[in-house]
């Protein structure tokens, strides 16, 4: 079986980490992997996950399974910080959380939850999107097509011709959207477009995916949950799928949850036994650690309390980056304009940086950045800023 098999080449940005890991430039500058990084340049575990992982230690009690749902006290906290307390959808129990392997686990089991429920439902995702939605959904036997995103001259959404496209979209296929801080291009609706997006994703019959990574990165918890907000209000059924890696540092603990939202609590109850069932056939039961932490810390006043001061505290920072690089860029060039990277949200800009000027920089300079001109803004610190700007001034008038 295996001795007529070739090589692939892996995942382009996971081989750029790879990459960034091995150059030993002691000046080297990492924008590529979406990973958050402080201002001395490194990914410390959150105080606040230490307090709860000695909580931990001290209490559990047990290694046993957890079932394939995931521990029972993670969905209530999950569905609270997503769409606030006492929210219709919680009441009337139209909402049910599985906890998943990471967002890229629960974008996968609703993957292979689509391609159970209706094999024939393509997924649209947003082009340009996370590269690795394609294989996910691919993995799951899901088709995969696009609509338009970005307006590559305004570096703008491009929300015209992404209307456009959801109108003929044909009814029952799904759309998937990022509810805040768009990976790759940190261009987010605005909400006057999100209402006018649900009222196309409604009236047009798909079901709304979305894919909630980056809550808390852009302009604040509550902030960052606007649009999902008004799609749930005019859409009855969607999938959310969450991320616990940026918003808590998780990152190596896989932790994320899907959650269904159905118009009646009896369909919401048949749906999730159909999740249970991929995850039963795919990976059985999700791990525990990282379930622990988050629930450690948001059933606790205190702990979520520091948790949102040290959220904070990362969002403060990308955004004074942004500021920062846009400053810089403007006093050493008149070139182009960078004012566009501070309205971009999250971790994530699409710079406008072209292919080879991204080679460029990482040739000539050691700072890696992803081929599209995404670069992870986190990586940016008081210490390299001077750098990063000279160089990249220097890119773009060659
Ligand atoms: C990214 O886009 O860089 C992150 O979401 C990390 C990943 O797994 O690709």
């Amino acid at each position: 079986m295996f001795e007529n098999v070739k090589a692939i080449p892996g995942d382009a940005l996971l081989a750029l980490m790879m990459e960034f890991k091995q150059d030993p430039t002691p000046t080297k500058i990492d924008l590529g992997v979406g990973v958050y990084k402080d201002d001395a340049g490194l990914t410390p575990i959150l105080p606040v996950v230490k307090k709860a992982e000695s909580l931990i230690l001290e209490n559990e009690q047990s290694k046993g399974y957890i079932g394939p749902a995931g521990a029972p006290e993670l969905a209530p906290l999950l569905q609270g910080l997503m769409l606030g307390e006492n929210h219709p959808l919680i009441t009337e129990k139209r909402i049910a959380t599985t906890q998943t392997p990471g967002g890229t686990g629960a974008l996968r089991v609703a993957g292979d939850l689509v391609n159970a429920l209706n094999p024939e439902a393509k997924i649209w995702v947003s082009d340009p999107t996370w590269s690795n939605h394609f294989h996910v959904f691919a993995g799951a036997g899901v088709e995969v097509r696009t609509y338009p995103y970005y307006d590559a001259q305004q570096n703008a959404l491009a929300f015209d011709n992404m209307l456009d496209a959801i109108r003929q979209m044909p009814a029952g296929d799904v759309i998937l959207l990022h509810a805040s801080c768009h990976n790759p291009t940190g261009i987010d609706p605005t909400l006057e477009q999100w209402k006018q997006i649900s009222e196309v994703v409604s009236e047009r019959g798909l079901l709304p995916l979305i894919d909630c990574a980056y809550q808390g990165f852009g302009d604040g918890l509550e902030e960052d949950v606007q649009g999902l907000k008004l799609i749930l209000e005019k859409c009855p059924e969607a999938l959310i799928t969450t991320s616990c890696s940026k918003n808590f540092g998780l990152y190596n603990e896989r932790i994320g949850a899907l959650s269904i939202v159905a118009a009646q609590a009896e369909h919401c109850s048949n749906v999730f036994s159909q999740a249970c069932n991929c995850i039963r056939a795919n990976y059985s039961n999700p791990p525990a650690h990282g379930a622990a932490i988050v629930t450690t810390i948001l059933a606790d006043t205190t702990l979520r309390q520091q948790w949102e001061t040290e959220l904070a505290e990362m969002r403060t920072r990308i955004h004074r980056m942004r500021t920062e690089l846009v400053k810089n860029l403007d006093a050493l060039s008149s070139e182009r304009d960078f004012s566009f990277i501070t309205a971009q949200k999250g971790m994530f800009s699409y710079s406008g940086l072209s292919k080879s000027e991204v080679k460029y920089l990482k040739e000539k300079y050691a700072i890696y950045a992803v081929d599209s001109g995404r670069i992870n803004i986190a990586g940016i610190n008081d210490s390299n800023l001077e750098r990063l700007s000279q160089a990249i001034s220097e890119a773009i008038s060659r």
